[in-house]
């Protein structure tokens, strides 16, 4: 009855972290394509063909229902897979919507015309193939008007974080929220859309300042999830055992999980 989680590398990692918390009898199966990490500067026939092969590699290993961690992946692979890639008996959800639901005070499955929210202002924080794929704010327009969404892709963070280079990543951050200020002075929300980014959350929050909410997807990924296999039992397929999958180097990849997630992690090649 295992669920595959899947992201270019690390970042799916601040999501695991949290569906095990809200999920702790269900097995999941963690799968990270670090040797083509990152995403978020490859083209999205590119970043379309590498998740297609980890996501067939989690139906391979028993999960029927597969989450993408990965903004990157949602934003350029996730509509494309689910029109002419996943069989009926599969399914791929993303990590977009829940924090769309949660920014414009919205229920699960709440389709009603899109009407205007509190928030004005919103700042996007993601990679440069998420911010020109514009899915956030076509899926924002769902549901809001009157939102001004500025985008601020984040080239560089990523790498950095996969490195372990926290220094480095930390000032590409104030350098980012910088730029995204010269932008928009005066943001009311910022939205973390890259599951890399809340490995940097306090960073974001000092460059923005207190009054700044800022939106992590990780535990409204891992609420939306334990709502959808409520609904949808039949969807935990037949693996049974958690399981940490790399195509990059086991060991490395090992050490750097465990330094993020301060307990011991055991990747196996993929
Ligand atoms: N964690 C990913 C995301 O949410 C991946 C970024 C990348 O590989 O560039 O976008």
């Amino acid at each position: 009855m295992a669920v595959g989680i899947f992201d270019s590398g690390l970042g799916g990692l601040t999501v695991l972290d949290a569906v095990q918390a809200r999920l702790p009898d269900i097995p999941f199966v963690y799968m990270a394509d670090s040797a083509h990490a990152p995403y978020g500067v490859r083209d999205s026939d590119d970043i379309y063909g590498l998740t297609c092969a980890g996501v067939e590699r989690l139906w391979a290993e028993g999960c029927d229902l597969v989450v993408l961690a990965c903004n990157t992946a949602s934003a350029a692979a996730l509509r494309r897979m689910q029109e002419s890639f996943v069989p009926p008996d599969k399914r791929v959800l993303g990590v977009f919507v829940p924090m769309i639901e949660a920014l414009t005070e919205r229920q699960w499955g709440d389709n009603s015309p899109p009407r205007e929210v509190a928030v004005k202002h919103v700042a996007l924080f993601a990679t440069p193939a998420t911010v020109s794929s514009r899915a956030f704010q076509r899926e924002l327009a769902f549901r809001a008007i009157g939102v001004d969404v500025e985008g601020q892709a984040c080239g560089g963070i990523v790498d950095a974080i996969e490195e372990g280079d926290m220094i480095l990543a930390e000032s590409l951050v104030r350098s980012h929220v910088d730029a995204l200020k010269r932008k928009m002075p005066k943001p009311q929300a910022a939205i973390l859309g890259c599951t890399h980014y809340p490995l940097m959350q306090e960073a974001f929050q000092a460059a923005l300042g207190e009054d700044v909410t800022v939106y992590s997807q990780a535990n409204l990924v891992a609420e939306s999830l334990s709502d959808y296999l409520t609904r949808h039992p039949n969807m935990l397929g037949a693996g049974d055992a958690s399981k940490y999958l790399t195509t990059g180097d086991p060991r490395r990849v090992s050490d750097r999980a465990a330094q993020f997630l301060r307990r011991s992690i055991s990747f196996d090649a993929a």
